[in-house]
């Protein structure tokens, strides 16, 4: 619920600076606090008086303005603060925050801020494809920050692509569902999620791993944990995660990956096997390094333990889902898969597609059901695509309750 609640807006210098106008008016229509907080590039696209006659509030541009001389207006603004909405996120303020950089008051009230802080990049589509400032946006992610994808379409420099800021409602909807108390339905339930990719060793320097970058894996434990559960993120080495509150073991290998999911599923209620593991482990890793010789090479394989069949085969209560990156007959192959190694819902994605799935932002998948049934989800964000996993374990877990 996003009445009564104390948001900060703050406005970075876009074009799609004219959409925070209405979204201003929005929250207040919606019974929120609003205060603006603008930088100076923004003032050259919208004006403070806009805002100001919108919110009833006098906006925020100037760290050294001695108006209020007893406050520090950027601790003031980040204290007060129920969470904090930059919208447009330009690349440069994304890139100062993700870097701990607080050269004007709102990178500052961001350095300052504990509330949560949702990021709506809007940029022109090589600027938003730049590794730069998706390196940036990972950081932030990584530190718990929510990032509201931009979308395609129509852009103001005359192009079109990737870059148009989320629409104000998509916005306000991400805020108002962080704060639903609905959403901590999964209070009291314990998840275990695996992530990435397990690396196997030839010799000292050389390795077999896979394009797995435990995006997928890292949504659904955040988002659990978002809701509520007590979670355990079982994480390759490959993936870069940090949250306070979740319980992150990182391991690098699949016998490792075996023991530690083991041990953590124990316990759980929801195991959600998101990380690829290896199926084959070099038989004997050489101690040193393999020297090259004129002849070919046969490295000799062994099977690795099937984590998944056998949290099938012992799964008791628990709620298992499993994931199939499928090239092609993805509906066969994920159908047998579930049967096979007795989940009760497997997510299934086409891997031959380079704009979704390894590594990328966004998935669109299907969801295979025990019961035969299924439902698609039509290509979007991973935080999206975790979100819909775990309402249907959620549906899962009540329908046996019930
Ligand atoms: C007409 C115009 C439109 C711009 N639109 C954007 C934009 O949509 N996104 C962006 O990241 N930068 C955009 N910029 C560049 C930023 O304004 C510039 O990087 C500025 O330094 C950002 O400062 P700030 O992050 O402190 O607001 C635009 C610049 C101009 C002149």
């Amino acid at each position: 619920m996003i009445e009564k609640k104390r948001i900060i807006i703050g406005v970075s210098g876009g074009i799609a600076a004219y959409k925070s106008c209405y979204m201003a008016s929005r929250l207040i229509h919606m019974g929120a606090e609003v205060r603006v907080c603008m930088t100076e590039s923004a003032c050259h696209f919208v004006t403070p008086l806009t805002f100001e006659s919108l919110t009833h509030n006098a906006v925020n541009t100037d760290m050294f303005s001695r108006e209020t001389p007893m406050n520090v207006t950027h601790i003031a603004l980040a204290e007060w603060a129920d969470a904090i909405i930059v919208a447009p996120a330009t690349a440069n303020l994304i890139g100062k925050a993700a870097n701990g950089i607080c050269d004007d008051l709102l990178s500052t009230v961001l350095m300052a801020a504990k509330a949560p802080v949702f990021y709506a990049p809007a940029m022109n589509t090589n600027m938003y494809e730049n590794p730069a400032l998706q390196k940036n946006l990972e950081v932030l992610r990584s530190r718990g920050a929510h990032i509201i994808e931009p979308a395609e379409g129509a852009l103001a420099c005359g192009t079109s692509g990737k870059g148009r800021m989320a629409e104000p409602e998509e916005i306000i909807g991400a805020v108002d569902a962080f704060f639903d108390e609905k959403k901590r339905d999964m209070a009291g339930v314990k998840v275990v999620v695996s992530a990435g990719a397990t690396i196997e060793d030839i010799d000292k320097v050389r390795f077999l791993s896979n394009r797995s970058s435990g995006k997928m894996g890292c949504a659904i434990a955040r988002e659990a944990c978002r809701r509520g559960a007590a979670v355990t993120l079982v994480a390759g080495e490959n993936v870069r995660f940090s949250d306070a509150d979740i319980d992150v073991v990182f391991v690098r290998s699949a016998a490792d990956m075996h023991w530690a999911v083991t041990e953590a599923g124990k316990e759980a209620d929801v195991v959600v096997m998101a990380a690829a593991v290896a199926d084959y482990t070099p038989k004997k890793p050489f101690d040193g390094k393999i020297k090259k010789s004129a002849d070919d090479m046969t490295i000799e394989l062994s099977r690795t333990k099937d984590i998944l069949k056998e949290l099938g085969e012992h799964k008791g209560e628990r709620i298992l889902v499993g994931f199939a990156a499928e090239a092609d007959d993805m509906e066969r192959y994920a159908k047998d898969k579930l049967k096979r190694k007795n989940l009760d819902m497997i997510v299934a994605n086409d891997i031959s597609r380079k704009d979704i799935g390894f590594g990328t932002q966004e998935n669109e998948v299907t969801l295979y059901y025990k019961d035969g049934s299924s439902s698609s989800i039509d290509k979007c964000g991973k935080d999206i695509v975790a979100k819909r996993i775990l309402d249907d374990v959620m549906r899962m877990m009540e329908d046996r309750n019930d």
